[in-house]
């Protein structure tokens, strides 16, 4: 049987951090046998919000290096940057004309990012799930594994699909399913337990990066919100303990019960040197890799050329169906 599509992305804006990991990356890596997988490093979003260009330029070389340390396999899937395939940009114009401006509106991400902003920031940044929605469209894509900030937007994707599909034909595009797993779908911060872990927080201490060391990592988990009742325990009313344990159970496959069980009678220093050593000894190998691949910067440009060569056809093929479609 044809494997189905699957297609993802992650903006190259910042360090890589365990909610990526975790909500992302992990899942990509997981089930990437049973698909036909597209991974993408969309710096077309990165420039929504102001970015250094060398740091820009460097992070993409990261951010690929990152994907294939993590285990993401060039058998099993499709690796490239966004900005090498122009059919992009070139779809985004033509699905911009069909948004309407009130579907637009209602995307709560925009709201966060641009906060008080609004009236300045730049138009990109509004239109970014309309991009997003090229991202997947281009590739008939059937499933999009994120985490859950990306659900309204794969929605909207969906929304924007059937829209273009009963206006002219049908079959000009797949409509495509969000995959959120329950486990790892909202990481929080480290910080404050009610914001979603994320790169643009301006606190590091707030979020673990892939590349963080054994000591930096055993900081920010010691220094980790926690509260004072002193329970290793899953409580929705605790966010903070609730949140490292999250974390620790999808590390180490246990169950809720068996995890406080063992923590039974321990207090959180106890339970935070063991998440710290199941941190360690996740991400240790993954930094081994990633500096490996770092060092050979040429392969590394060359599979992302040859990434963007073999995805770039079948973005042309959508473009060409919806130009036609269109009058254009
Ligand atoms: P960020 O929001 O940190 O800038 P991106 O927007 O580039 O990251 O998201 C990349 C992927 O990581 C998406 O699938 C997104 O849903 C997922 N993701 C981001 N933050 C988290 C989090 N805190 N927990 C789980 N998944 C997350
Ligand atoms: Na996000």
């Amino acid at each position: 049987a044809v494997k189905k599509r699957v297609f993802s992305g992650i903006q190259p804006t910042g360090n890589i951090h365990l909610g990526n990991y975790l909500g992302a990356i992990r899942n990509w890596v997981e089930t990437q046998d049973q698909y036909d997988n597209i991974f993408c490093i969309v710096d077309l979003h990165a420039i929504t919000l102001p970015i250094d260009p060398k740091e820009l330029h460097a992070n993409v070389r990261k951010l690929a290096a990152l994907y294939l340390a993590c285990g993401l396999d060039l058998k099993s899937c499709k690796l490239f940057v966004q900005s090498q395939v122009h059919q992009h940009a070139e779809l985004d114009w033509i699905l911009n004309c069909f948004t309407p401006m009130g579907w637009l509106n209602r995307m709560t991400q925009f709201k966060t990012k641009a906060g008080s902003e609004m009236d300045t920031v730049g138009a990109g940044l509004y239109c970014y799930p309309v991009l997003m929605a090229c991202d997947i469209l281009l590739y008939q894509t059937h499933y999009v594994p994120v985490g859950d900030d990306q659900r309204q937007h794969v929605e909207l994707t969906r929304d924007l699909a059937q829209r273009f599909n009963n206006i002219y034909n049908k079959s000009i595009f797949t409509l495509p399913e969000a995959q959120i797993r329950d486990a790892g779908a909202r990481i929080m911060s480290l910080e404050d337990p009610t914001k979603k872990m994320s790169k643009s927080d301006p606190n590091p201490s707030a979020y673990i990066t892939l590349l963080d060391d054994p000591k930096m990592i055993k900081k920010k988990i010691a220094r980790a919100t926690t509260d004072s009742e002193r329970v290793v325990a899953f409580d929705p009313a605790r966010p903070g303990i609730t949140n490292l344990l999250s974390i620790y159970q999808i590390l180490t496959g246990q169950s809720q019960q068996e995890i406080e069980a063992d923590f039974e009678g321990k207090g959180y220093g106890d339970f935070k040197a063991a998440l710290t050593d199941r941190l360690v000894e996740t991400l240790s190998p993954i930094q081994q890799r990633y500096n490996e691949i770092i060092n050979d910067m040429a392969a590394l440009e060359n599979l992302l050329k040859q990434g963007a060569d073999d995805v770039r056809p079948i973005a042309e093929r959508t473009v060409q169906k919806v130009k036609k479609a269109v009058g254009l």
